[in-house]
């Protein structure tokens, strides 16, 4: 059987992931004629886009902790209903946030523990491991001016939050650097693209 591979998306808001994956997945289909299945989280489908509109449109209090536990449960849910039947039939799961986005946003960003948020995330994916992890890293004001007026819940947080959120994905790119590769995202989208189709390229 073909093996199949999950590879994640990463970065602050308004970093250009989601456009990045649009781009490779119609590449993959398009010159490759390889079997390729987006998602995201939090909400791909179904139940977590219930999760998800909680997580970005709740207007009352919200404990950290209880944030993380929304994003873990619709990753459980992610994992076990579109991930693991899909990287197990031998596509390629393309999928825009994941466990690196709780150790940058309520780890690095709220300051929650590292080690549980580790231990938590090994939970709720039943330790499946991205084959690859891409961030797109890019300056806070760059970021903040493309996000726009319009914010949700997480992306009104301040400068300084999204600044300890980009050094946290940085660190977990220095910690990790087999698996995950930091990619310029403040060049234009054509450029990007093909640094990302070279790092699928490199894959085993
Ligand atoms: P999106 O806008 O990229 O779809 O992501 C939704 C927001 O949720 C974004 O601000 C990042 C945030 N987020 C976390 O804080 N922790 C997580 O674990 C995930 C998956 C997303």
């Amino acid at each position: 059987m073909k093996k199949g591979y999950f590879i994640t998306f990463e970065g602050v808001d308004g970093c250009g992931k989601t456009t990045q994956m649009k781009l490779l997945a119609d590449y993959l289909r398009d010159e490759k004629d390889l079997c390729v299945i987006e998602t995201r989280e939090p909400g791909a489908k179904g139940l977590g886009q219930k999760i998800r509109e909680i997580l970005l449109n709740y207007d009352g209090e919200v404990s950290s902790q209880c944030e993380t536990f929304l994003f873990l449960a619709d990753r459980a849910q992610n994992i076990d209903t579109i991930v693991n039947p899909a990287v197990e039939a031998g596509k390629i799961v393309l999928c825009d946030r994941h466990t690196d986005s709780t150790v940058a946003y309520q780890g690095y960003g709220r300051g929650l523990d590292i080690e549980e948020i580790n231990m938590l995330n090994n939970i709720a994916t039943r330790r499946r491991k991205p084959d690859l992890t891409i961030v797109f890293d890019i300056d806070i004001q760059t970021s903040m001016e493309r996000v726009g007026k319009d914010k949700d819940r997480m992306e009104t947080q301040g400068v300084e939050f999204f600044n300890s959120v980009r050094d946290g994905y940085l660190k977990l790119a220095e910690m990790d650097p087999d698996r995950i590769k930091v990619v310029n995202a403040a060049r234009p989208i054509g450029d990007i693209h093909k640094d990302v189709i070279k790092l699928f390229d490199e894959l085993d």
